[in-house]
This record gives C-alpha cells, sequence and structure tokens, in this order.
C-alpha cells in the first residue's frame, strides 16, 4: 500500500474527531492521505491535528495563491488515487449530487476523474430527508460508493440511522478500493455476527448484549481480501461492510436455515452470539398477567449453527469458532474445540469491561497445533488479523 494516496474531505460534522483515527489508520498501512478541511469542518478538528496525523498539508481554501501554487485544484483532486468524504454532511452529499463547485471541497469532487467514497453522518431526520435520500440515489448513479451510516444514539440526543461508520469500517472499504493484495479472491466466506432473538410470545423476547461489532468487522475484513463473502446476521445497529451481502435473520434457527443456504463456502466464521435456548412454546397470542406472576418459561435447546457447519456433509475447509467465556478462557476453548468439530477457536476473554459492545478485544487464537496468545487491540484489527491468517492457511 506504500504507493498509494488518498485525498481525505473532512466535513463539517460532530463525527469528524473520527476522521482523525481514520487517518491514523490509513498512515500504519502506509497509505498517503492529503486532507482537506472545510471551513465547517475546522469546527469541529484543527487543521494542525489532520495536519499532524496525516503528514502533510492541509489544504482548505479554493481561492488561495499559496495552495493554487503548490498544487491546483483541479491537479488536487485526481493527486490520488481514491477521494474519500468523512464525514459527509447532508450539505456536501447535496452539492455533490448537483454538481456545485463553491469552494475547495466540492470543486474536487466535481473536478476529479477517481472513485468516491463517502461515509455519511448526520442527524437521523437529515439523513431520512427526502432531499437527501434524493441525492444519495443520484450520488449512487453517478457511481460513488457508500460505507454507513450505522444506527445509534446521536450527539443531538436522537436514535436512529446517522451515524458516521467507525474508523476501521471506512478503512476496510478503502482497502477494499485500492485493491491491495486478494489472496481470497475466487474464496467464499460465511460470517456469523450479531445475537440471536427468541419470541417468548408475540411482543416479549429472549436476547443478549452482542454488537455485532467483531463479526462485521471479519466480514468487512475478509471481503477487503478478495474473499466474496455472505455476513447473516441478527439484529445490529452496524451497516454491512463495504462489498459484503448481508442476510438478515432474527432467531437461531432462522440463523441455521440462511447458512445453509450460503453453502457452499471455504470459510465460516461463526461469531454470532447464539442464543442456546429458546423458550419452548412461543404462542401466537400475548401472556397476559390474569392476577398472578406466570410460572417459569420452559426452554428447549436450540440447533448449535458452528456444530452444524463443522460436521455437516457441505463443511467449509475452514470453520472457525468464537469462544466468549468469563474464566479459564483457553481450557474452555480448547474443550470447545473438540466439541464443536472446528478447525480454530477465537477465545476472548468478555470479563475484561468494556470488551462485550466495545471496540476492543484480547483473543487467543486456539487451533489444533497449540495457542496463540494476540496483544489486546480493537476489534478491527483482531479481524484483520484472522483474515490475514485465514489467507495464509488456504493459500
Ligand atoms: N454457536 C453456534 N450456535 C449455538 C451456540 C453457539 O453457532 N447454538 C457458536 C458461536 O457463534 C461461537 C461458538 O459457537 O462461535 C461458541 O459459542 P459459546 O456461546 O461460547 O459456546 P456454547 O456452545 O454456547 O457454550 P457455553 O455457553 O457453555 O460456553
Amino acid at each position: 500500500m506504500d504507493q498509494k494516496r488518498v485525498l481525505l474531505i473532512v466535513g463539517g460534522g460532530i463525527a469528524a474527531y473520527k476522521s482523525l483515527e481514520l487517518t491514523r489508520l490509513l498512515r500504519k498501512a502506509g497509505v498517503g492521505v492529503r486532507p482537506i478541511l472545510t471551513q465547517a469542518g475546522s469546527e469541529f478538528v484543527t487543521a494542525l491535528s489532520l495536519s499532524a496525523l496525516a503528514e502533510d498539508k492541509v489544504y482548505a481554501e479554493l481561492f488561495s495563491l499559496t495552495d493554487e501554487a503548490e498544487m491546483g485544484h483541479i491537479e488536487l483532486s485526481r493527486s490520488a488515487d481514491l477521494v474519500v468524504v468523512a464525514p459527509a454532511t447532508a450539505d456536501l452529499m447535496a452539492k455533490a449530487a448537483n454538481g456545485l463547485a463553491g469552494d475547495l471541497a466540492s470543486t474536487t469532487l466535481l473536478a476529479t476523474d477517481k472513485p468516491v467514497l463517502m461515509a455519511p453522518a448526520m442527524n437521523v431526520r437529515m439523513w431520512q430527508h427526502a432531499a437527501t435520500q434524493r441525492n444519495l440515489a443520484a450520488l449512487k448513479a453517478d457511481g460513488v460508493s457508500f460505507v454507513g451510516p450505522d444506527e445509534g444514539a446521536m450527539a443531538c440526543g436522537e436514535y436512529g440511522p446517522g451515524r458516521m461508520a467507525e474508523p476501521a469500517a471506512i478503512f476496510q472499504a478503502i482497502m477494499g478500493m485500492l485493491g491491495g493484495a486478494r489472496p481470497l479472491a475466487g474464496k467464499r466466506a460465511l460470517v456469523t455476527a450479531g445475537p440471536t432473538v427468541e419470541a417468548i410470545d408475540p411482543v416479549r423476547l429472549l436476547t443478549n448484549r452482542s454488537s455485532g461489532k467483531q463479526g462485521y468487522a471479519i466480514a468487512g475484513a475478509l471481503a477487503a481480501l478478495g474473499a466474496e463473502v455472505t455476513l447473516v446476521s441478527g439484529p445490529t445497529a452496524l451497516s454491512a461492510p463495504a462489498g459484503v451481502r448481508r442476510v438478515d435473520v432474527e432467531s437461531a434457527r432462522d440463523m441455521l436455515s440462511a447458512c445453509e443456504a450460503a453453502l457452499p463456502a471455504d470459510i465460516a466464521v461463526c461469531v454470532a452470539a447464539v442464543a442456546d435456548w429458546r423458550p419452548a412454546a412461543a404462542g401466537d397470542r400475548k401472556i397476559k398477567k390474569d392476577g398472578q406472576a406466570p410460572g417459569a418459561i420452559a426452554l428447549t435447546e436450540n440447533p448449535d449453527i458452528l456444530a452444524s457447519l463443522s460436521k455437516g456433509k457441505a463443511r467449509p475447509r475452514l470453520v472457525i469458532g468464537f469462544a466468549a467465556e468469563t474464566n479459564d478462557v483457553e481450557v474452555h476453548a480448547k474443550a470447545k474445540l473438540a466439541k464443536k468439530g472446528c478447525d480454530w477457536i477465537v477465545a476472548n476473554d468478555v470479563s475484561v469491561a468494556g470488551t462485550m459492545g466495545g471496540d476492543d478485544n484480547a483473543v487467543a487464537l486456539v487451533t489444533k497445533g497449540g495457542i496463540e496468545r494476540w496483544e489486546r487491540m480493537a476489534k478491527g484489527e483482531v479481524a484483520r488479523r484472522l483474515a490475514q491468517r485465514i489467507a495464509q492457511e488456504l493459500k
């Protein structure tokens, strides 16, 4: 990636701080970053921070004699392999969709002949507004790629889609578009992620706290290495990583059917937090109070998706499970490897506060050959390392 360059346009949104982390990830991977900071963007992050992390000058003005003398705006728009807009505000999207060119960022977007990736970030109502959705459709029709937005709590106190995708997800989309090594080209991968939801009655359910972040990051990392990825996901607030086909499911049984439908595959990575049990009799009527507490809810065991894939007729060549443990992590992981019949277990210690739903993970890779402990790192980094290991294994 050492020869690759990204022109990063940072728009004016609270998510602009995430673009500093994105810049750091890109530089760490050897990708050159040339930033353009809009006037509104400079209200949220400083040119100094951006320049220090990018190790390059920050461009801001269209009518700047010094900037134009150094590099004209047309040249700037073509000096990179990819143009990334993060955060892509409603305003920047509207300008780009309509070909406006009143400032450096919009002029660059109009003048470029390079692929463009946008990571939208805005208030949920702005995102859902017909005008923004029209602009989104127009930009997609013009060939612009998108990553996110995610759903979640917003800085403005509202909830819904509009949060900018996490830096690791944008990074992966960029790596996919920059077209680095694609050792998994021609391979099919199946990834399960998120929680499952098991109905107690038509209005109540049993579920768990899985965010899906680790599974989504793995699906994205495999796609970035060229694999054709199907992500079978329980309900999460995340958007599908770039280039990944997502199949939405709720219950464990639906998840198993969707996985079976996605076979044959060369690789299966089961990251979903599948409910081990479901209510035995989820009727179609709401359970009523009737003045007394209901008795215990009878449970029945769910299918084990990892074990089914490992032991099934169409077994993928490499089957990988995750083991979330709170104690004796490696002992349990080894036992799971044998019990489930998979090839590797990625054991993670969820007793560490912040792992469930957080951005970091401390894992150990348990194979039949032994145990490899990885230092604590971002979930995106765990995903990239695992994808590399998978590529090595299937070489
Ligand atoms: N898994 C699965 N289907 C299930 C249960 C688990 O595919 N019904 C997968 C998970 O996706 C994960 C692995 O099995 O890859 C281990 O999940 P975990 O919940 O840690 O293991 P369990 O078998 O449920 O064992 P226990 O709850 O006793 O730790």
